[in-house]
């Protein structure tokens, strides 16, 4: 063989070499980029039926809002719902999230409500390493002890609204408070966080009752508090059983004799319903009515615009939601499979909500300023800031 062939051939078969190592390259490639261009799969895993059910769709609500502002595209990528409603239900929860992951292979979860829920919903995502973001549930554990670099809160640990307002009362000279709630993460690490501030500040909880979620028979545990006479009464409750929690405490004859307050969610999305058994009630949240945010002004008016309803907290927190999302997205090109960069973006971000703007902890719950509210005429009215830019401790996170 001549020489000239003998370099034609070597050349060939290089060619031939590089050839099959361009082909699986692109294969990889066109692997990474797909999805990018792809509808936007969002996995809504919300309360649609139940005591939650107005929380999960105002939830919906806000998250759509924001979408729609963006054109009903982030990052380029068309949005594309798949719905569960989870009822509220613990017991039905993981399958619940695995049908979403599994079946319906989306690209984020967004749920949800309730705390017991959102503990199946973060292990799920955690497992699989699929992006979470939760709109509402409290859970100290989904940025404490379960917190992971692909899970996102835009609401509040349960620790938060009630470790102000047990500083609110602890400051106010209240010294014996009885606690009610419902007997589930939320209540429990809501009367939790209250208790730490309120016996720091030289308080004592005298009595903490409770029931069985979603349980509304409320009557023994008021006859119980109006025997025990505390100074005050601190509790969690929310949706349609804080509906009839205020007004049974009302009907009772207790709102006069022994002051009731709350963590926000008592008076929030509920106040048509509760009517004058609200009225002056004070509670400690991360939003309030007639805020002077400007981006809170926006947000109510196209909100009240889109669906004719008054946002809440819950629509707040959906809108957050979407914008955790669209901030993460825009940091990878739209590509989810970019967990850490996805995370480095949000953890830099300021947010600018609705409740004023907020930061993500490095355990990635919000720092933000708890307001006290009071209502008056149907409005959760900001009467001061509780705790300014308040952090949740993180317990037990290791991120
Ligand atoms: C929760 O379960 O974490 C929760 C439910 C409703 C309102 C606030 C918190």
């Amino acid at each position: 063989m001549d020489k000239f062939r003998r370099t034609a051939l070597a050349l060939g078969a290089s060619l031939l070499a590089a050839g099959a190592l361009m082909a699986p390259m692109s294969a990889a490639h066109a692997q990474a980029t797909a999805p990018t261009n792809a509808k936007l799969k969002v996995g809504l895993m919300l309360p649609y039926t139940g005591t939650f059910a107005s929380l999960g769709n105002a939830i919906e609500n806000g998250f759509r809002l924001y979408v729609t502002e963006q054109g009903g595209k982030l990052s380029g990528r068309e949005v594309e719902f798949v719905k569960v409603d989870d009822e509220s239900d613990p017991s039905k929860a993981t399958d619940n999230v695995n049908k979403l992951v599994k079946r319906d292979n989306v690209d984020v979860l967004v749920g949800t409500v309730h705390s017991g829920v959102a503990m199946a919903m973060a292990k799920v995502a955690k497992e699989t390493n699929t992006l979470l973001i939760v709109p509402n549930a409290g859970a100290d554990a989904v940025t404490g002890a379960m917190c992971a670099p692909n899970i996102f809160r835009s609401s509040f640990s349960n620790w938060q609204p009630g470790y102000a307002m047990g500083e609110v009362l602890a400051k106010k000279g209240v010294k014996r408070v009885a606690t009610i709630t419902w007997k589930y993460a939320a209540g429990d690490e809501a009367v939790r966080g209250f208790k730490e501030a309120f016996e720091k500040g030289g308080g004592t909880v005298v009595k903490e009752l409770n029931l069985p979620f979603p349980n509304v028979e409320f009557q023994a545990l008021l006859t119980d508090i109006a025997a025990t006479k505390p100074d005050a009464v601190f509790t969690f409750f929310a949706g349609g059983g804080a509906v009839k929690f205020v007004k049974d405490y009302a009907a009772a004859g207790l709102k006069k004799s022994i002051p009731l307050y709350g963590s926000g969610f008592l008076t929030d999305g509920t106040l048509d319903a509760q009517g004058d058994a609200a009225e002056g009630l004070f509670t400690t949240l991360h939003y309030a009515d007639s805020l002077s945010v400007p981006k809170d002004k926006s947000f109510r008016l196209n909100y009240a615009k889109t669906f004719k309803l008054q946002p809440d907290v819950y629509a707040v927190q959906g809108y957050d939601a979407a914008q955790i999302l669209a901030i993460g997205l825009k940091a990878t090109n739209g590509d989810v499979s970019k967990k850490a960069e996805f995370a480095a973006a949000v953890e830099a971000a300021k947010i600018d909500s609705p409740r004023g703007a907020f930061t993500l902890s490095k355990a990635h719950n919000p720092v933000q300023d708890i307001y006290l509210r009071q209502v008056e005429a149907k409005e959760n009215k900001m009467v001061g800031i509780a705790t300014k830019a308040l952090n949740d401790p993180a317990r037990g996170c290791k991120m």
